[in-house]
């Protein structure tokens, strides 16, 4: 049950061009670079026209030839989860995932979760959203038993992977100990990329060197999830997996959209997070996409409104500007959602995270003087999940801080995003709001599902299909070629 104080809200009205402004030069520039709110009111009918075709594609069975490939799945994927899960209960989907990750926390500390794209970067986002920073350092009881995690095979930097081995060797030294034990979750939707499958490979051999070639962990503690067919269900079904034991990712979920598939649902009940309250909120997004209108609808606020700035206000850099360090992932899932969904034909804004406050020191100079060839979504979470951390009063006082001593980081945070803010409008640097209530499993399912329909949403008005990388491919058959002579 979505809470109403929890729901994320955009806020673009700063944007828009003020109804009524005395001339002053930074008045002038935004005529110039913010949206008249009458281009804003005649896209309604627009978004309200792709806001039907979108949820028409979910019915589709037949797919036409040009409207390949469309992988709606994820759209609904939320809410039939949860509904199998009341039906089926242990034996649903979720029931399955929440099994197997109870069983790795009872066998093992240290989870390596090996996927590249979008098979890693959404369960690296609920990681670092939701649990500490120094979750792996933690001892075990201040981690609820739950496995430290590591990600890799996202890339092929031979020390990377070296030292991730080194560390399993030196700290794991006897498998009949379950806090020297290490599991592995294996994903790749296509089993075909060669980053996740060298690093599966090398870990196998780990495996298979520490438990011994004929230990059934190696199966238990090695889970894989992928595609209905390919090379890595192949190998898996080559080393004795019955198809039960492999979670399969729906064909009409693309890698970018399938955080609520077992990529990102599996990993997360191993973090420990509670993997109800995420669909729960991304259901909540879903049913505010399709059902509300216009004015209380994020989803086609965020699509129009940044679309209109990158087609009739000539910005194609697509900030987000990040308020929180613990989202720092986020943005680096959204770069990807935004870059391979949308950079097709020669279109497409580019997507660019900071983190504030810290980048208000690198490329804060930047949005405030640099070239006017953006627009500045901040991501902003409203309350901190601890209580503040206050300045207090000193005895010495030399940093003069003691005139904020009733001020927490909080509010500096505060200070530090109306201040940028307002430094913006004055020098017509167009910004809006996306307000996180809080960091929660039920927020960040909001978010997730929100920014994936806006990225549709926005594909659809641009006359581009969302789905597919078909760019990615050339350098996977170049390197293979490369790799073969
Ligand atoms: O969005 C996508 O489909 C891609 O980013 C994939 O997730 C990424 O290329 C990894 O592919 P795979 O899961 O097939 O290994």
């Amino acid at each position: 049950m979505q809470l109403p104080d929890e729901a994320i809200t955009y806020h673009y009205q700063s944007l828009l061009h003020p109804a009524v402004e005395e001339w002053t030069p930074a008045a002038e520039l935004r005529t110039q670079h913010y949206l008249p709110p009458g281009l804003l009111k005649d896209l309604v009918p627009r978004l309200m026209q792709v806001r039907s075709q979108v949820a028409a594609d979910r019915e589709l069975r037949q797919v036409p030839p040009e409207m390949q490939p469309l992988d709606a799945g994820f759209i609904d994927l939320p809410q039939k989860t949860l509904e199998q899960d009341r039906r089926h209960k242990e034996a649903g989907p979720l029931g399955r995932i929440l099994a197997r990750a109870a069983y790795l926390h009872d066998q093992v500390d240290r989870v390596v979760i090996l996927g590249i794209g979008g098979s890693y970067l959404g369960a690296r986002t609920l990681f670092e959203a939701l649990r500490s920073a120094y979750h792996n350092e933690l001892p075990s009881k201040d981690r609820s038993g739950q496995p430290r995690i590591y990600f890799e095979g996202n890339n092929a930097d031979n020390d990377a992977l070296q030292e991730l081995l080194d560390l399993l060797q030196t700290t794991c030294v006897d498998p009949e100990i379950r806090d020297e034990r290490w599991a592995v979750i294996v994903i790749s939707k296509s089993g075909g990329t060669l980053e996740t499958a060298a690093a599966y490979r090398a870990f196998r051999r780990e495996a298979v060197e520490f438990y011994g070639s004929h230990s059934d962990r190696l199966r238990e503690l090695v889970v894989p999830i992928t595609g209905a067919t390919g090379k890595l269900r192949e190998l898996c079904k080559a080393d004795g997996y019955k198809d039960e034991d492999i979670f399969t990712i729906p064909d009409n979920v693309g890698g970018r959209f399938s955080v609520f598939t077992p990529v990102g649902l599996l990993p997360a009940a191993v973090m420990g997070l509670d993997v109800r309250a995420l669909l729960l909120g991304a259901q909540a997004m879903t049913r505010r996409f399709l059902e509300e209108p216009f004015e209380r609808n994020p989803v086609l606020q965020y699509a129009g409104i940044n679309y209109l700035m990158h087609t009739q206000r000539a910005t194609p850099i697509r900030v987000l500007s990040i308020w929180s360090k613990k989202l720092e992932a986020l943005g680096l899932w959204y770069d990807q959602l935004l870059a391979e969904s949308l950079s097709k034909h020669g279109q497409g804004p580019t997507p660019l995270t900071t983190v504030q406050t810290r980048d208000l020191h690198s490329r804060g100079q930047q949005h405030q003087e640099g070239v006017r060839d953006r627009i500045i979504n901040n991501l902003v979470v409203k309350t901190p999940r601890y209580p503040p951390i206050m300045i207090g009063m000193a005895d010495r006082n030399e940093d003069d801080l003691n005139q904020f001593n009733r001020k927490g980081l909080p509010d500096v945070m505060d200070a530090a995003l109306r201040g940028t803010n307002q430094a913006y409008y004055d020098a017509a640097r167009p910004t809006a709001d996306l307000v996180v209530p809080t960091v929660s499993e039920h927020t960040m399912g909001q978010l997730l599902q929100m920014l994936m329909l806006a990225t549709v949403v926005e594909g659809r008005l641009m006359g581009i299909n969302p789905y597919g990388q078909p760019g990615v491919e050339a350098y996977k058959k170049n390197m293979k070629a490369l790799l073969k002579g």
